[in-house]
């Protein structure tokens, strides 16, 4: 069974709880977005393989340590999903994105997907599959299915604000991904928004509504 982290770091929680504030502006929304899914890869990225390497430095040559140049891919859901793109990127910025498009049909609930492009040698990447919100785990779900489908098989969903119906679900659905989120909310309300949450993520980091 893969791992589930709640990264609960004190500048990860003051910046989670400014951005559920709905007196928040979009440009602050956005930042903050980028900013907790940065807080949030130094967590994620902690087991990051090493490798030695030789350099010089101006006293002597010594073997120090570098990434081992394993291959990131980071996936956002759009639409939210691109708002921590930018964050996860600064940490590694030789990563490769994929994107994977999917609304909430607003009737059934349920995810329709209507875009997929992802780097070609998908299946030799560790992917980093990115959404603020885990709500119901439809979206989630299908976007790993996505992902499997085209032959990815090293998956991680990174996320901020989960639902426990949607982390169970996605942890039945799929039991080989670790799932980390910045928090653990109580439940989902009637139209299966997270209580408390923050709202409509992808209304709030564009604007639209
Ligand atoms: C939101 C969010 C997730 C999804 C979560 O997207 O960004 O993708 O809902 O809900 P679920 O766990 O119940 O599937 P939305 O469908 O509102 O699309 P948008 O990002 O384009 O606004
Ligand atoms: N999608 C969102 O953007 N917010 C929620 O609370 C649930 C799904």
């Amino acid at each position: 069974m893969g791992n589930f982290q709640v990264i609960a770091h004190p500048l990860i929680q003051h910046k989670l709880s400014i951005l559920r504030r709905t007196t928040t502006s979009t440009k602050d929304f956005r930042e903050l977005v980028n900013e907790i899914a940065m807080l949030m890869g130094y967590e994620v990225w902690r087991d990051l393989p090493l490798e030695d390497v030789e350099i010089e430095t101006p006293i002597t040559k010594t073997i120090q340590k570098q990434l081992a140049g394993k291959k990131l891919a980071i996936v956002p859901i759009l639409r939210a999903g691109i708002g921590m793109v930018d964050g996860l990127l600064s940490l590694v910025p030789a990563a490769k994105v994929g994107h994977i498009g999917m609304y909430r049909d607003e009737e059934t609930l349920e995810p329709v997907e209507y875009l997929v492009k992802l780097p070609e040698d998908i299946e030799q990447r560790q992917v980093f599959l990115v959404d603020p919100m885990l709500a119901t785990g439809g979206s989630a779900i299908l976007g790993v299915d996505s992902l499997k489908k085209r032959g990815a098989t090293n998956i991680k969903f990174v996320c901020l604000v989960a639902a426990p119906e949607g982390v169970a679900k996605l942890r039945a659905a799929h039991p080989d991904i670790d799932i980390y989120t910045a928090a653990l909310d109580e439940k989902l309300n009637e139209q299966s928004y997270i209580v408390p949450g923050l709202g409509d993520a992808g209304d709030r980091l564009f604007g639209t509504k």
